[in-house]
């Protein structure tokens, strides 16, 4: 389902595009698609949105640039982890977030690609990653729980661990923290009040910047526009 969410937003890729590559594994078909397309004459430029999606996009022969070297970027496809309604996303599940929504921020349209699993009526079920500085994480801490705090909601908040048992690291050098929230009803207002925070670096509230989702369930695709 992935791949078919995948195919499906390629169709919208024309030649001469400028991409940003999302990160996951929804995204990595993408990436492997469009490397089908480029073998066979299509001529892109993409931005990966993490070192992973680097080495895939290289791997795969698709041209990349950087957000030094072009302005804007045509349209960007990834993943996400949750998808609601309004198109508002919860992203970082790879820990990619950062790098994710400049590259999304950048680009003019972006395609959410994904099985129709990551569809709900509201956001926070899955666990909202945090991106923070190490340094005064302590403090960060209680100023992420007091902006919880002021949309009504709250949950433990976990460092998250890469697979060596210490803290993961992100491709920026920072870690994540893990908000298990349930349920985030206003999720503008949280994303405006964690961003304000000293020590977080990005959270993974995209608010207003997917254009469209393209959702392969078992009963084909879905696209959804953001009205
Ligand atoms: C990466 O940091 C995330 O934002 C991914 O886009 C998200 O975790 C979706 O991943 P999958 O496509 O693997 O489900």
């Amino acid at each position: 389902m992935k791949r078919q969410a995948a195919a499906r937003a390629l169709e919208e890729v024309r030649d001469g595009m400028r991409l940003g590559l999302g990160t996951g594994s929804t995204a990595k078909h993408f990436v492997e698609l469009l490397g089908e397309k480029v073998r066979a004459g299509m001529k892109v430029i993409g931005v990966p949105t993490s070192e992973a999606t680097r080495g895939d996009a290289m791997r795969c022969g698709i041209a990349l640039t950087t957000l030094e070297d072009i302005d804007r970027l045509d349209l960007t496809v990834d993943g996400a982890d949750e998808i609601d309604p309004l198109l508002n996303l919860i992203k970082g599940g790879g820990g990619a977030l950062l790098r994710e929504k400049i590259v999304a921020t950048a680009s003019d349209r972006m395609i959410v690609i994904a099985d129709d699993s990551k569809w709900v009526d509201v956001l926070g079920r899955f666990p909202l990653p945090v991106e923070v500085v190490p340094f005064g994480l302590a403090a960060t801490r209680r100023a992420i729980a007091e902006a919880f705090a002021k949309c009504g909601v709250s949950g433990q908040m976990v460092v998250r661990n890469g697979e060596d048992g210490h803290a993961f690291v992100t491709d920026g050098g920072h870690w994540i923290v893990d908000a298990h929230l349930g349920r985030i009803p206003d999720a503008s207002r949280l994303a405006s009040l964690l961003s304000a925070i000293p020590g977080v670096v990005e959270h993974g509230l995209f608010v207003g910047l997917a254009s469209s989702a393209v959702l392969a369930g078992g009963q084909g695709i879905r696209v959804i526009e953001r009205r």
